[in-house]
């Protein structure tokens, strides 16, 4: 095409861009960025608000197609640009409007799913731009898979331009290729500049002026995600949190600068960072010897090799004023990049923001992966031992005109489950055809949810958890979580798809009218969601008048799977009463719209209290009450309802906490419940959430209570070492918490990675029976794990003996007592307490072991935990 074509299409495009009004800054700002959403006809907004123009004719050629998604996976942020494609079969150039010598970001959005008859599966392709190889022989799909995404951005950070006029083709290696949206924002030229070389001689560094560069990760440390339409310096970047890279078990603490807080951009421009990025900071803690045996590092993985990189850290001290008040070494792979990192002394003074880049080279032994590791550095004698860390960006630089790297290979893990998966899928679906061929319909009415459709289901936790990571919304700490695998399901025979409640359900809870829940949530208003899942999302909101808080779990009308888990939760829910169970008010139902209205739990789930953004940490008194509230619920759903009910999702997002931090069992979609489950066990296809998954249920399909004490003894794991169940992030051993916790308390290690917040304030006896406790839950063998009941009485145990020290201590110190007669006192004393407190319920609280007010319990303590075990275990009555 002609320089003459260009330019009508550039001044085509902008006329049509001053008349949409999009990302102007203005007649002066220089050029203007473009957003294509690839396969569009029309101009559309994404969930930001921010306008995808259609691309048609930016792309010459007749071998491209306008493909739409069939499915559209929760995990996706937005619809714009993913549910539309353009599809090549064969070479195709499309050629946007560029200045000479200007820097630009181009960013390339893939969403791997079916588009008709083309499966992103089958795609591998290149894609080059102005003569640079962006990527080769790439498979969106395999990286999806591999990192557990839903979809992917790629970011580059191309070197200025010698001519005018961008063009960017994609080459067809196998199948076909694809595209989903495009970007191509101007960024400023002092954007990168010289980078420390990391290893080298004192003042060694390397220019990146003029190189292509790649993004590869951009996060907001120790804050929470900015989306592009937040950032600064209208660059469209998003800044992601760092919880998923932070590594070993000192994981420091967020701190965030109190409102007023003015960050000052003195030697750095504003477009550097948003404001949000330098107000949140990741230190190490109050405690100093914690902090001088410990490093504060993060791991981040599936970088490619032989290639070398540009770390950018953010600094900025909210805090301290005075230099050597902090002074930390900074260690990129091993390599010491900043010996005596000061960042007031950098900056110049309290919240005066400042970045600093090094440059490094990732080389075969590194395994692909990047290591950047802070340690308080004595040398100076600062005041306090300390470390900390605002953002991080890692940049790759072009090597002989090429970014490309290979396609990551899935973990180990993922692939196994993957193929168990499958294999599992075939069998019943062999079983199935032979009886009912109607017994396992999979995917929803959203449809196109493939065979493999089972994996995703169980991958789709991760992609949730990912997707507050990485492509987090602003409301990331979901109150009412996910509905695990929501868009894949095996109906049971019972539900025949009927969206009409039992009579009985309907007559004992309350019945609201939708105009009732559009005013109770500001008619749905986004600022009210609390959480979003498959079937739908969870808002906030009140009733009567303002006199009740509520939160309300709306269905997405499309997914037939909502009604059935609907469906399963009311029926479930209206039938059972539990003060650890979360309470539903009500419902509605009318035309397509299908609401739960249950009590508002405000301090929200159990998980946010642990790792996951929390600004306090439990005591650990505060975590085994907890736990020992979770068990109750799940004990009384196991022995106290007229039938078994197996909850089948139990996670700790799905223990709520209310304002007296009481904790709630919630989410009962995926429970099962009937007569037959008193024959032993049902049989199912496989359920629940990744990293919870009971190994037994996954291999056999046969689903017992013992299913959910598995999950549970992740629960106290995750409780007690304060990291997520399944964190893909780390290093293989350490990926699954059930894996890496058996590991190490059977190494007699299991010290090293609890949570450090609990060292030294803890009685190290509970902590072991805890420790014990969730081992022998996490037995291979159903049979061999203990019953909630079991549990339960362990859990509060390990609480006594926690309890034991501060009335004991503080005696010991007003009394002289031999330490022998003090323990014998200690452990009689425990035991009263245990008496005291804790009688059987009756035929009403079937089962569940309560506080009772009377104290006057006069039997003797017995000396052993077994002995009460066994009283417990067989109660002969009050
Ligand atoms: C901290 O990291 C550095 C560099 O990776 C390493 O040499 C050192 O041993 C680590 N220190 C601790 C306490 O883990």
């Amino acid at each position: 095409m002609s320089t003459g074509t260009d330019i009508v299409f550039f001044l085509a495009f902008v006329s049509a861009f001053l008349s949409f009004g999009l990302n102007a800054a203005g007649p002066d700002a220089g050029p203007a960025s473009l957003m294509l959403g690839c396969g569009s006809d029309n101009e559309a907004k994404d969930a930001d608000g921010r306008t995808w123009l259609p691309d048609s004719k930016f792309v010459s050629g007749s071998n491209s197609n306008q493909v739409q998604a069939q499915y559209q996976d929760p995990a996706l942020t937005s619809e714009v640009p993913y549910m539309k494609a353009r599809v090549f079969t064969s070479n195709t150039t499309y050629k946007l409007p560029a200045k000479s010598k200007q820097r630009y970001f181009l960013r390339l959005h893939f969403y791997p799913s079916n588009y008709g008859s083309y499966n992103a599966e089958q795609a591998f392709f290149s894609v080059v731009a102005n003569g640079v190889t962006l990527l080769k022989n790439f498979s969106a799909s395999i990286t999806c898979t591999a990192t557990t995404q839903a979809y992917l951005i790629r970011e580059y950070a191309l070197a200025p331009l010698t001519q005018d006029g961008l063009e960017i083709t994609f080459a067809v290696n196998t199948g076909f290729a694809f595209v989903n949206g495009i970007e191509l924002v101007p960024i400023p030229d002092d954007l990168f500049e010289k980078a420390a070389f990391v290893g080298g001689k004192a003042d060694d560094s390397i220019d990146s002026k003029s190189l292509n560069l790649q993004t590869v990760y951009r996060l907001n440390v120790g804050g929470s995600f900015i989306g592009p339409a937040k950032d600064s310096g209208s660059l469209g970047r998003a800044w992601y949190d760092d919880n998923a890279y932070i590594f070993g078990a000192n994981v420091g603490v967020e701190n965030v600068a109190d409102n007023n807080t003015r960050i000052e951009y003195k030697d750095i421009p504003d477009y550097s960072a948003p404001v949000d990025v330098y107000t949140t900071t990741r230190s190490m803690g109050p405690d100093k010897d914690i902090n001088i045996n410990s490093n504060l590092t993060w791991v981040f993985n599936q970088v490619d090799v032989k290639y070398m990189y540009i770390v950018r850290l953010h600094f900025c001290d909210t805090v301290f004023t005075k230099p050597n008040q902090v002074v930390f070494t900074v260690y990129i792979n091993n390599k010491t990049a900043e010996p005596e990192a000061d960042v007031i002394g950098w900056s110049g003074g309290v919240n005066k923001a400042v970045y600093k880049d090094y440059a490094t080279l990732l080389d075969e032994k590194s395994g692909g992966d990047l290591w950047l590791a802070l340690h308080p550095n004595p040398d100076t004698m600062p005041q306090y031992y300390d470390s900390l860390l605002n953002g991080v960006e890692i940049f790759k630089m072009e090597t002989s005109k090429s970014l490309a790297g290979p396609n990551p290979k899935p973990s180990e893990m993922l692939e196994k489950a993957e193929e168990e998966q499958k294999r599992n899928f075939e069998e019943s679906k062999k079983k199935d055809t032979g009886s009912n061929n109607k017994a396992h319909v999979i995917g929803g009415a959203a449809g196109g949810a493939a065979a493999a459709g089972v994996v995703a289901a169980l991958c789709i936790a991760v992609y949730q958890r990912k997707k507050r990571v990485q492509g987090g919304e602003s409301h990331s700490t979901s109150w009412l979580p996910i509905y695990g695998n929501s868009h894949t399901s095996a109906k049971s025979s019972k539900s025949n798809g009927s969206r009409h409640l039992s009579s009985a359900a309907q007559g004992r809870c309350r019945r609201f009218s939708f105009a009732e829940m559009k005013q109770a949530t500001k008619n749905f208003d986004e600022a009210n969601v609390i959480g979003v899942g498959g079937f739908g999302k969870v808002y906030k909101g009140v009733i009567d008048n303002g006199a009740t808080k509520v939160a309300i779990k709306k269905s997405n009308p499309q997914s037939e799977q909502g009604v059935h888990e609907f469906q399963t939760e009311i029926e479930m829910l209206s039938e059972l009463r539990h003060k650890h169970l979360v309470s539903l008010i009500g419902f509605c139902e009318e035309d397509n719209e299908m609401c739960l209205v249950y009590d508002y739990m405000s301090r929200g789930t159990l998980r946010e209290h642990i790792y996951k953004g929390n600004k306090t940490y439990l005591s650990w008194k505060q975590r085994l009450e907890i736990c020992i509230g979770a068990a109750k619920g799940l004990h009384y759903l196991h022995t106290g309802a007229r039938w078994t009910i197996i909850h089948r999702d139990v996670k700790t997002t799905n223990i709520l906490l209310d304002e007296n931090w009481e904790a709630k069992v919630s989410d009962f979609g995926l429970s099962k419940t009937g007569p037959d489950l008193n024959k032993g066990h049902v049989s199912t296809v496989v359920k629940g959430s990744f990293g919870y998954l009971d190994p037994e249920y996954f291999k056999r399909q046969q689903l017992t209570e013992k299913s959910d004490v598995y999950s549970f003894g992740v629960v106290l794991f995750e409780v007690l070492c304060a990291r997520p169940a399944l964190n893909p992030n780390l290093p293989k051993e350490q990926v699954s918490l059930a894996d890496w916790a058996l590991h190490c308390q059977r190494k007699g290690i299991l010290e090293d990675i609890i949570d450090p917040h609990l060292k030294g304030k803890v009685n190290m006896e509970s902590i072991k029976k805890f420790a014990d406790t969730a081992e022998k839950c996490l037995s291979e063998c159903g049979v061999d794990r203990p019953s909630l009941n079991d549990i339960l009485w362990n859990l509060e145990f390990a609480l006594q003996l926690q309890e034991g020290i501060e009335p004991v201590a503080t005696r010991s110190d007003s009394r002289t007592r031999s330490d022998s007669d003090d323990a014998t006192l200690r452990n009689q004393e425990m035991m009263a307490i245990h008496y005291s407190n804790l009688s059987l319920g009756s035929e009403s609280d079937l089962g569940e072991v309560q506080p009772s007010s009377s104290s006057n319990n006069n039997e003797a303590a017995p000396d052993s935990d077994s002995a009460i075990f066994s009283q417990i275990v067989n109660p002969t009555g009050r």
